[in-house]
């Protein structure tokens, strides 16, 4: 599922690409902006609650076999390895999969990772909004027992203090690359 998700979301243009991979170029696509979602206590999180401070985005469902739970842990040290700096940052899991993730799902599984990780969900309407503010992308797929999974975006999306879109950070990037990154992010915001 990583993979078709590399590919598809190298497929939405040239544009975009250029934005996204090279640390020169200023992205050519718009990615972010207003929403509102619900946090893993039931409340209601909009962009307004992120005000000031930079923050990631990754797009993922609780049921995920590897890339969500890969990318959770994977945060989860990095923010263990930010120290005190890592309050300066927001780390937001929005689910592609609102029917199963309601909020006690979201917090249940949060629980396995860093607490700060800000697990959300919400109305279909309320995500696809998110996703199409953010190009992300996602698909369910059927599976054999009747069942369901997910492909989905594997890129984090790295958002300055002001909403910003600052760059990603690719699935399974080293360990001190992504903590590069986001030591950038703090520094900039
Ligand atoms: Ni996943």
């Amino acid at each position: 599922s990583a993979i078709l998700a590399v590919f598809v979301f190298g497929g939405l243009g040239a544009g975009l690409a250029v934005g996204l991979f090279s640390q020169a170029a200023p992205p050519t696509v718009q990615i972010g902006g207003p929403f509102t979602l619900t946090d893993k206590n039931g409340a209601k999180f909009s962009d307004t609650d992120l005000r000031g401070k930079p923050f990631t985005v990754f797009f993922g469902f609780t049921h995920c076999p590897e890339v969500c739970p890969t990318t959770l842990w994977e945060m989860s040290e990095a923010l263990k390895a930010l120290g005190p700096d890592a309050d300066k940052l927001r780390i937001l899991f929005i689910s592609v999969d609102p029917t199963r993730d309601t909020p006690e799902v979201l917090s249940r599984y949060i629980q396995s990772f860093d607490e700060r990780i800000l697990g959300l969900t919400g109305t279909e309407q309320e995500i696809d909004a998110v996703g199409k503010a953010y190009r992300a992308y996602w698909e369910k797929v059927p599976t054999e027992d009747g069942d369901y999974t997910m492909n989905h975006t594997a890129s984090i999306f790295m958002m300055d203090g002001k909403g910003q879109f600052v760059g990603t950070i690719a699935y399974e990037e080293q360990a001190d690359i992504r903590l590069a990154k986001l030591k950038r992010l703090i520094a900039a915001s």
